[in-house]
């Protein structure tokens, strides 16, 4: 008996599986949604095994989808707490320090991690400007606002099976100020995902995000390591035992103040207890160190090498080789690991570096002023050291050449590190080169922008200061 109702069953499924192929298959709808998991383009990764399958190629192929693993629901709170540390919000150090908060806010630091609302995202949600075109006829990316909140809307059609997969993720975490573009994070629980859209401001567009995202492929599963926020984060607190999950309700957004100035707990509760004190009580200056140590504040985000501690760990002050192992001897023009980072060792390869007594980050940058763009000042910077007439090009074009210093001899250069896959080609970001030096190709490129600027038949373009030369 029990052998003829499986014999039954069996031939009934049998049955409706040839119905499906044979009707199924001549349907020109895609009507028939399946759930995600149950196509063999969906792929669920647990975060540890993603680069590896990601870097070994295995995921070659048309189209696929990457989602992360469903991860058991356990409790979890980082023990170590941001406030015990000395890690306070610039707010409480604008607190008494309203200057340097109120001009702080507006830099590329201050913003360079944020929650999502309208300003922060700085792509587009309107209609004819949200959607991602991909190389890929099948994949559709939406991006939409709604009021509880703003999502990436994945649409897939599977042609050999007919089906057609969307799934929603909400934009949780926004990275990236916006001088070069953004990147977006989502929570499932308490671990953290990068999502497969990003946004370039150069096109002013959605875009696949930079690094292993390939255009026509739906990739959600990259696990988001502390070292990420570690550098685009002032503070969260992690679980060291696993990749990328967090205690959500302790991050403070935005590289702000104690990052270059040190644990500030000390500080302010005796500045609250004696509010007459005009000396300043346990915080750093980053002044009053050495250049060595002065850089290697900045250069615990902005190099390149190996971090042997813990995210959140380093003490500015600290020298920083015990906390992170920097490669120095990276040549590349284009920047190293993960991705830009490589300032440090490009201008320590500078001659201005090598024969004088150093050079410090903050010879050029105030870390309290947003200076994006200011090549004019950036050019007097150089002439604190150099008198403008030791450069050929400088005495020939004159008032000019000497707010361009930098245009010749610190050039920007499209960084293959940070390369983003389009459906038209790749596209990569401009960064600026810190091996200050000579670059004949640069120079030449500035000349002809100068006699241009300077050309008697464009008068408009054509300040009174200038010398032709
Ligand atoms: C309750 C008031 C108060 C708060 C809050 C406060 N400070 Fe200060 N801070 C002072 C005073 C007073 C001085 C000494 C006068 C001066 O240099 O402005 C000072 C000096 C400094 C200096 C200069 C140190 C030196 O040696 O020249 C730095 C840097 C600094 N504070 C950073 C911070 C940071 C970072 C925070 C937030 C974590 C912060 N302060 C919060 C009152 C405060
Ligand atoms: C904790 C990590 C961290 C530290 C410390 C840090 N930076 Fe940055 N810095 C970043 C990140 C991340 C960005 C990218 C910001 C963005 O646009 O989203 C950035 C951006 C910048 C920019 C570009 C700003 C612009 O708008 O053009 C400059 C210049 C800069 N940093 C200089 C410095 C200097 C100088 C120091 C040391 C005094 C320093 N940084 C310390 C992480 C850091
Ligand atoms: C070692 C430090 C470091 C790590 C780790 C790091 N970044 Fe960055 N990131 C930077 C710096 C520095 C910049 C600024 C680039 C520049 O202007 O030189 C930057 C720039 C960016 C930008 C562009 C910002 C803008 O305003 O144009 C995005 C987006 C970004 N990072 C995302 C990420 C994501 C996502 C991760 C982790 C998966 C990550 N970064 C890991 C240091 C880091
Ligand atoms: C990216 C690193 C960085 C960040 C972020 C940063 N600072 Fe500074 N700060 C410096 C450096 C470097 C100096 C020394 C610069 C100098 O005097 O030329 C300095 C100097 C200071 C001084 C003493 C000199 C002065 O300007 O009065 C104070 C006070 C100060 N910072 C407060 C703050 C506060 C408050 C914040 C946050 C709102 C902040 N800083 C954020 C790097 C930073
Ligand atoms: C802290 C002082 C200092 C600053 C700031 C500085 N330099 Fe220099 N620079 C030097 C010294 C020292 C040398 C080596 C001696 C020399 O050749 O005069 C040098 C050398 C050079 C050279 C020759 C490079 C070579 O490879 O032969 C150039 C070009 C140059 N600097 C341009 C600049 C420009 C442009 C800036 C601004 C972006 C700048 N410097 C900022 C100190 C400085
Ligand atoms: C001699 C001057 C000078 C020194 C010293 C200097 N920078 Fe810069 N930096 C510049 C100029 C000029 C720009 C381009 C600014 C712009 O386009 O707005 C720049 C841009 C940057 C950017 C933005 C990314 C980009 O490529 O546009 C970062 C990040 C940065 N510098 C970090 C550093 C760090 C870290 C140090 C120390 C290791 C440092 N800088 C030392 C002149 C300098
Ligand atoms: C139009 C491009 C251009 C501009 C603008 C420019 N330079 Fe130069 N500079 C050059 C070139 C090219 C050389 C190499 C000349 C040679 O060796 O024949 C040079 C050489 C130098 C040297 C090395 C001189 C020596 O004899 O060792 C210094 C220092 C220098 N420039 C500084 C500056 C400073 C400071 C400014 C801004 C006031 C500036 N340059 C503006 C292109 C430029």
């Amino acid at each position: 008996m029990k052998w003829l109702i499986l014999t039954f069953i069996s031939l009934a499924i049998l049955v409706a599986g040839l119905c499906f192929w044979y009707f199924g298959d001549r349907s020109s709808e895609y009507a028939r949604k399946a759930p995600l998991s149950s196509s063999p383009l969906v792929n669920r990764v647990r975060p540890e095994e993603w680069a590896e399958l990601v870097t070994s190629g295995t995921l070659r192929g048309e189209s696929w989808v990457l989602l992360p693993t469903e991860q058991p629901d356990t409790d979890f709170q980082s023990t170590v707490r941001a406030e015990n540390r000395g890690f306070l919000t610039a707010e409480t150090c604008g607190e008494c320090h309203q200057q340097n908060h109120q001009t702080f806010v507006h830099t590329a630091h201050a913003r360079t991690s944020m929650l999502p609302d309208r300003e922060s995202i700085l792509g587009s949600f309107q209609e004819g400007h949200n959607t991602l075109v991909t190389g890929n006829p099948n994949l559709t990316f939406r991006m939409t606002a709604r009021d509880d909140g703003f999502y990436q809307s994945v649409r897939l059609r599977d042609p050999g099976l007919q089906t057609e997969f969307t799934q929603d993720f909400r934009f949780d975490l926004v990275l990236g100020s916006g001088n070069h573009g953004q990147s977006y994070l989502w929570w499932e629980k308490d671990r953290l995902y990068q999502m497969h859209i990003s946004y370039l401001t150069e096109s002013n567009s959605w875009v696949n995000s930079p690094g292993p995202y390939t255009d026509g492929t739906v990739d959600y599963s990259r696990p988001v390591p502390s070292r990420c926020l570690d550098c685009h984060a002032t503070w969260i607190g992690f679980d060291s035992k696993e990749v990328n999950r967090f205690d959500r309700s302790t991050l403070i957004p935005g590289v702000t103040c104690v990052r270059c100035h040190g644990s500030g707990h000390e500080h302010v509760a005796w500045h609250r207890k004696f509010p007459a004190a005009t000396e300043a009580h346990r915080i750093v200056n980053p002044k009053t160190l050495s250049i060595e140590r002065q850089n290697e504040i900045c250069a615990q985000c902005h190099s390149s090498g190996e971090p042997i501690g813990n995210a959140f760990t380093y003490r500015p002050g600290e020298p920083l080789r015990s906390w992170l192992e920097l490669d120095l001897k990276t040549n590349s023009e284009s920047n190293a690991d993960p991705h830009s980072a490589n300032q440090l060792a490009r201008l320590m390869q500078s001659r201005c570096y090598t024969a004088g007594p150093g050079l410090s980050c903050i010879a050029c940058h105030d870390p309290h002023q947003d200076q994006r763009g200011q090549i004019a000042e950036f050019s007097q910077r150089c002439q604190d050291c150099h008198k403008s007439d030791v450069c050929p090009d400088s005495r020939k074009y004159g008032e000019l050449a000497k707010e361009r210093c930098v245009d010749c001899h610190m050039p920007t250069r499209r960084d293959q590190q940070v390369s983003i896959d389009t459906d038209k080609g790749s596209v990569q970001a401009l960064l600026r080169d810190h091996q200050i030096g000579i670059w004949p190709d640069s120079a030449e490129q500035v000349r002809r922008e100068l006699l241009k600027t300077n050309s008697p038949s464009d008068p408009a373009a054509n300040p009174a200061k200038g010398e032709v030369p």
